[in-house]
């Protein structure tokens, strides 16, 4: 049982990481569509359909699975899983930030520039990096 909880533990960051790298990226792309427009309100429903159909269930699975196999393999200890859970809790308040934005582009509230969203971009791509090697290599 203990490789079935590992298995869909990474089948569902897999989704998680799709979503957090795909939703600011339509976020690029919305920010210089006129507000109204059929660009504007098309990118609305993309952006609710991810966070809500995709983004959301899979952080959850990612937790429950991640937190059964951390149970399971007895790791609360070690160093590599703390430095690991750190980066994920970052990694779950980013998700809460966009959750955020797409309320702001269907409220037609928001201000930000498509470069802005563009560095936004490239946050979860730094947390993956460090998470895979945490979990993967052990370093510590
Ligand atoms: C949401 C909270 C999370 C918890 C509590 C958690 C916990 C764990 C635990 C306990 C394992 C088993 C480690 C082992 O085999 O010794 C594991 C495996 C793994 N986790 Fe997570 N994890 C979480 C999120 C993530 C995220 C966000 C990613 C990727 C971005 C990730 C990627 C992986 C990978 C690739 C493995 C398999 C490692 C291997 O087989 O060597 N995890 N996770």
């Amino acid at each position: 049982m203990i490789l079935w909880v590992k298995a869909l533990h990474v089948l569902a960051v897999i989704a998680w990481m799709a979503a957090l790298l795909y939703l600011p990226r339509l976020m690029v792309y919305h920010a210089d569509a006129a507000v109204g427009s059929d660009k504007s309100e098309t990118f609305k429903v993309m952006e609710r359909r991810l966070l809500r159909g995709i983004g959301t269930p899979s952080m959850l699975a990612s937790w429950i699975f991640g937190l059964w196999a951390a149970w399971l393999f007895n790791v609360w200890t070690d160093i590599w899983f703390i430095a690991k859970l750190a980066c994920v809790i970052f990694m779950t308040g980013y998700h809460m930030v966009l959750a955020h934005w797409v309320r702001v582009f269907a409220e037609d509230r928001n201000t930000r520039s498509a470069l802005f969203y563009r560095f936004a971009n490239e946050v979860p791509t730094l947390f993956l990096i460090a998470v895979v090697i945490f979990v993967v290599v052990k370093p510590f």
